[in-house]
């Protein structure tokens, strides 16, 4: 399957993988060829595009760091979680998360019994739905990057159920601020700013969470270099989960649509996180960062340096700027240029994210 932005759609293109509508009920399934009004539905979700299937890519398959079953289930739950923290006064009950935390587990369970776990596709949210499929996508790599550093299992579920909640606070922020397309006053910066206070308040009042998942909630927004909020923490003083919530939230955050811009290509946003290695980020993150997320997931169509397209076929952990590319500009070549390891292509490189 190769992956198609949603200007590109069109009807008779068979889906590759299964699409999911505003409630998390299954919209289109994969093997579906599309027509006119599918394609007008899954445009007017405002997902960033689609996988399809099509001759020059049928043999190849990735799937996500978690099964979908798992993933939706999870948005389902958080989205409920925020709702209960919503509607909650004070004088209610108390919101449930035991529910997640069941969840947490199984996320920690799928991505640790897969040792050569990645990030190989494309995530694809629902558009009205992005705080919740983000807060998803947070904790599953922030697992992921846990886990390739040698968290234990405990460490990796308080770290995800962290990260998890991490953006819990927002529901005591004003929508309209959150979502504001124009610039923000500076007093309207420092309201967005309370949120990671407010979320590990709240936790800290109302459940009963680890200290060190409330302490990624409380500084998934420091910097490195002491330039974050709310503490203006610095280097070893900021949580250690805190510091790789903060890349995944980033990274995430970018690579989605937002009001405000466009979605960026993985590659440009890891180049956005390698940049602020050493500034924004621990560099002992970023590194690990690297390895775990591909720049170009499988599926992706490249221009390369020599003019040809092609399409993403395989990625090295070493080296994610150099895959392996299918050639499909010229049929005829049937050719799979190894950007790493044949040395003959050295000089060739990839200059575009190809919308075809
Ligand atoms: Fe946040």
């Amino acid at each position: 399957m190769r992956f198609v932005p949603a200007a590109c759609l069109k009807s008779g293109m068979i889906l590759g993988q299964d699409l999911y509508g505003s409630k998390n009920e299954l919209l289109l399934s994969e093997g579906q060829v599309l027509t006119d009004s599918e394609v007008a539905r899954i445009c007017g979700l405002k997902y960033q595009g689609a996988y399809i299937i099509d001759v020059y890519s049928q043999d190849i398959s990735s799937h996500g760091l978690i099964s979908s079953n798992l993933k939706n289930n999870t948005v389902r739950a958080i989205k409920e979680v925020f709702n209960q923290v919503k509607s909650d006064d004070t004088t209610g009950p108390l919101p449930s998360i035991s529910g997640i935390k069941f969840l947490i587990n199984d996320i920690v369970d799928e991505i640790t019994t897969n040792q050569n776990a990645s990030v190989n596709m494309l995530d694809l949210k629902v558009f009205d739905d992005y705080t919740y499929y983000h807060c998803v996508n947070v904790a599953a790599l922030s697992i992921v990057v846990g886990a390739a550093s040698g968290l234990t299992k405990t460490d990796l579920y308080q770290l995800g159920l962290g990260s998890l909640l991490h953006d819990i606070g927002k529901v005591f922020v004003p929508k309209g601020l959150l979502e504001k397309k124009g610039k923000l006053t500076e007093d309207e910066f420092q309201e967005i700013q309370k949120h990671s206070l407010y979320g590990s308040e709240y936790l800290r009042n109302k459940w009963e969470i680890p200290i060190e998942s409330n302490l990624v909630v409380l500084s998934h927004h420091e910097k490195y270099d002491g330039t974050g909020y709310p503490y203006k923490l610095s280097k070893d003083k900021i949580s250690t989960f805190g510091k790789i919530a903060a890349v995944a939230d980033v990274y995430d955050a970018l690579t989605s649509d937002r009001p405000y811009r466009k979605a960026m290509p993985p590659s440009e946003a890891m180049e956005y996180v390698m940049g602020g290695s050493g500034t924004l980020f621990d560099p002992r993150v970023v590194s690990m960062f690297t390895r775990k997320v591909a720049p170009y997931p499988i599926g992706t169509c490249v221009t390369l340096s020599n003019g040809l397209t092609g399409i993403v076929v395989e990625n090295y952990v070493n080296c994610g700027m150099r895959p392996k590319v299918r050639i499909i500009s010229d049929p005829h070549r049937n050719e799979i240029y190894d950007l790493y390891n044949d040395f003959s292509l050295l000089n060739v490189t990839i200059t575009a994210i190809a919308e075809i």
